[in-house]
């Protein structure tokens, strides 16, 4: 077949699911992934023909799809702030805004001249390891930790840190039931914050295939790791201690003020405008 032709089986059997646009971009992803096509070259190489193997490679990404599944988890990896990272259905697939998250700590780090070497930062809910992995990167002296309850999300995350070559201290730990160990200077987190009333609002796609335990709150208090998260900042976050928090959009306010012990606590906006961060400084 030819990939011309793969290409109109793709737009006819998705037009229920997605816009032409949208299987328009996945066509591309699947043809860079599979066949190492830029998008230009795609233009240019669509009379080329398929070998049975990745014809077959193409259906079964059709079928996936069909049934809703994420294309990133089709694939087996994504790209997160400019960087690729094995995913599966065991963490959350990273979302835009999270990397607002790291490049807001990374800006901060360099404004408030925090001294890098040997400076402890701890993610908490770390899935794939994004978050410490970035900030590893960015300031390879520091010493990161991360924490995740669940061990099939920490294998995907230790898989991700030796693939970059980052040495991060990953613990197994229920955050909400267990102590901390140790002090640090920073806290960061996304911790699941969508409340259970929420449910309802949100996509299948999302509910069906990423970890329930990743999203919804476990219990109806949408705001419980954030709670924790503030108390702990008392005896686990260092006199010159920072945090940085992604938080649901519909609770902003309340967020804050969980925070208004600190000198200073700001809520930021996201790209589009919604509150979706948290800063604090202890100092
Ligand atoms: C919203 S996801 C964030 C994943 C990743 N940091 C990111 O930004 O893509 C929240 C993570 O918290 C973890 N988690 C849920 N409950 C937890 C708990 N009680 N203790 C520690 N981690 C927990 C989940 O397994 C999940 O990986």
């Amino acid at each position: 077949m030819k990939l011309s032709e793969t290409k109109t089986v793709f737009q006819n059997e998705l037009s229920n699911l997605y816009s032409k646009s949208e299987i328009e971009e996945l066509f591309s992803i699947f043809c860079e992934n599979f066949l190492e096509l830029s998008k230009i070259e795609l233009r240019q190489n669509l009379n080329q023909s398929l070998s049975e193997i990745d014809s077959e490679k193409f259906s079964e990404a059709i079928s996936e799809l069909k049934m809703g599944k994420p294309f990133q988890q089709i694939l087996g990896e994504t790209e997160f702030y400019g960087m690729k990272f094995f995913i599966n259905e065991h963490v959350l697939i990273p979302r835009p805004e999270t990397e607002e998250l790291l490049e807001l700590a990374i800006q901060k780090v360099q404004d408030l001249r925090l001294k890098v070497k040997g400076l402890k930062i701890l993610d908490i809910g770390t899935g794939s390891g994004i978050i410490p992995i970035v900030l590893k990167k960015h300031f390879p002296e520091a010493e990161v930790s991360a924490i995740d309850i669940s061990e099939s999300a920490l294998e995907i995350a230790k898989r991700n840190a030796n693939f970059h070559k980052t040495e991060i201290n990953f613990i197994q730990k229920d955050y909400l039931n267990e102590k901390l160990d140790d002090i640090y200077d920073i806290i960061i987190s996304n911790p699941p914050y969508i409340g259970i009333e929420e449910n309802i609002e949100i996509e299948d796609s999302v509910k069906g295939f990423e970890p329930n335990i990743a999203l919804f709150s476990p219990t109806s208090d949408a705001l419980i790791f954030y709670r924790k998260i503030a108390r702990d900042s008392t005896n686990h976050l260092s006199g010159n201690g920072t945090i940085f928090l992604e938080i649901n959009q519909k609770l902003g306010k309340e967020t804050l003020e969980l925070f208004q012990h600190f000198p200073k606590a700001e809520l930021l906006k996201d790209i589009s405008g919604n509150d979706r961060m948290i800063f604090a400084r202890k100092f």
